[in-house]
């Protein structure tokens, strides 16, 4: 028996005839272009949100390439954000033409270390990306109180955290923007590529609408330039046929978290939920410090393991060539080698959760046996 990491088909089988028949209907309808699909999509995804507005875009590293661009962020500011993220988030602060500022994170949560903060804050610093890691909310009071004293923008890189709530309020709505992936395995995903970005600032909508097409404010009239970031309607389409299951989808992903926090011996670091947030479970990651040989042992029995991250990105050769500095982030670089991704998806079963818990166990059990320290 195999457990892969991630499960697209069986889900796709739950919902084929609903994601054909509006796949048919907006082929018929040709209208492929900025349509009826994202603007339905863009309502339902602000609704979920809880912001005035929702613009869709074509990935989650152009939402936040444009969300910095709407901010009015641009060449000789700072933004300061993580090492410990997809590198794609310091790509979109690059690509906006401002200087990423990388600070450590917090051991418990995985996200921005706050205390960091006010230490890395210079004249030029313009924004803060908190990443919601794995799909945990950062502890956003302390970012948001910081952004108010020092008049800096907040960005939320929710990329891996549809639906997750910090203190009651949902990701995308606590910050000046929020940002989105749809890419195919993320919680709410596409069958190629997408993004969106929350926000109830009406000039920044405003900006994030004209920047994702060309600069355009009317057709062949373009106010600033912009890039071809447009969510696409067929992809748009598919959105909206998942977007009634999220909370449903989020809900399983929960249990089946909390049946790995029961099942998995003591020894394993499990991933925790803070009091003020509600984790979405995007990835389920333990830590362990003999993190290859447990991946090497559970691929053995058939279970796929991942790593989200191996390598911070101030220890990326694109950091060095990019001019980036030679940073010291110690618990970043600490946890990097110790993290693994066990399999979770809605549609993972607990029993399947249980078999992966005993083949755990019993790789600890082999080590004590061995005699290695833990
Ligand atoms: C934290 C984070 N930020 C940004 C992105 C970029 O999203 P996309 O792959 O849709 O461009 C991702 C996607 O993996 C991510 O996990």
């Amino acid at each position: 028996m195999r457990i892969p990491l991630v499960d697209l088909k069986t889900q796709y089988q739950d919902i084929k005839e609903e994601v054909l028949s509006e796949i048919s209907q907006a082929l018929d309808s040709m209208q492929l272009f900025l349509g009826k699909n994202v603007q339905a999509l863009e309502s339902d995804f602000a609704g979920y949100c809880g912001t005035e507005f929702a613009i869709g875009v074509s990935s989650g590293t152009d939402a936040l390439h444009i969300a910095l661009r709407a901010c009015g962020i641009g060449p000789g500011d700072e933004v300061i954000t993580v090492s410990h993220t997809f590198i794609a988030t310091v790509e979109a602060i690059i690509l906006a033409g401002a200087r990423p500022v990388l600070v450590d994170i917090d051991p418990d949560t995985y996200n921005i270390d706050t205390s960091q903060l006010e230490k890395a804050i210079t004249g030029k610093t313009k924004a803060i990306i908190p990443v919601f890691m794995y799909g945990h909310p950062a502890d956003m009071d302390p970012v948001i109180d910081i952004a108010r004293a020092y008049n800096l923008k907040i960005i939320e890189d929710a990329c891996q955290a549809h639906g997750a709530e910090y203190k009651g309020r949902r990701s995308g709505s606590i910050g000046d923007a929020g940002c989105f992936s749809f890419y195919f395995t993320k919680n709410l995903g596409a069958y190629g590529e997408g993004g969106m970005i929350t926000t109830s600032d009406p000039a920044i909508a405003q900006r994030c609408r004209m920047l994702r097409d060309h600069g355009q404010n009317e057709k062949y009239r373009h106010a600033l330039i912009g890039i071809n970031g447009r969510l696409d309607e067929l992809q748009a389409a598919i959105l909206k046929v998942k977007m009634p299951h999220l909370a449903n989808w989020i809900q399983k992903r929960r249990s089946l978290a909390q049946a790995y926090n029961e099942g998995l011996p003591d020894s394993v670091i499990k991933p925790q939920e803070m009091p003020w947030g509600k984790h979405v479970y995007h990835l389920y990651v333990v830590r362990v410090p003999e993190r290859e040989q447990l991946r090497e042992w559970l691929e053995n029995k058939g279970i796929s393991t991942g790593m989200h991250y191996p390598i911070p990105v101030h220890l990326q050769e694109a950091w060095r060539n990019s001019g980036g500095d030679e940073l010291s982030l110690p618990v970043t670089e600490k946890i990097t080698k110790e993290i693994l991704s066990l399999p979770i998806y809605p549609e993972l079963t607990i029993e399947e959760v249980d078999i992966i818990c005993k083949h755990v166990q019993e790789f600890v059990d082999t080590r004590l046996e061995i005699g290695i320290e833990r």
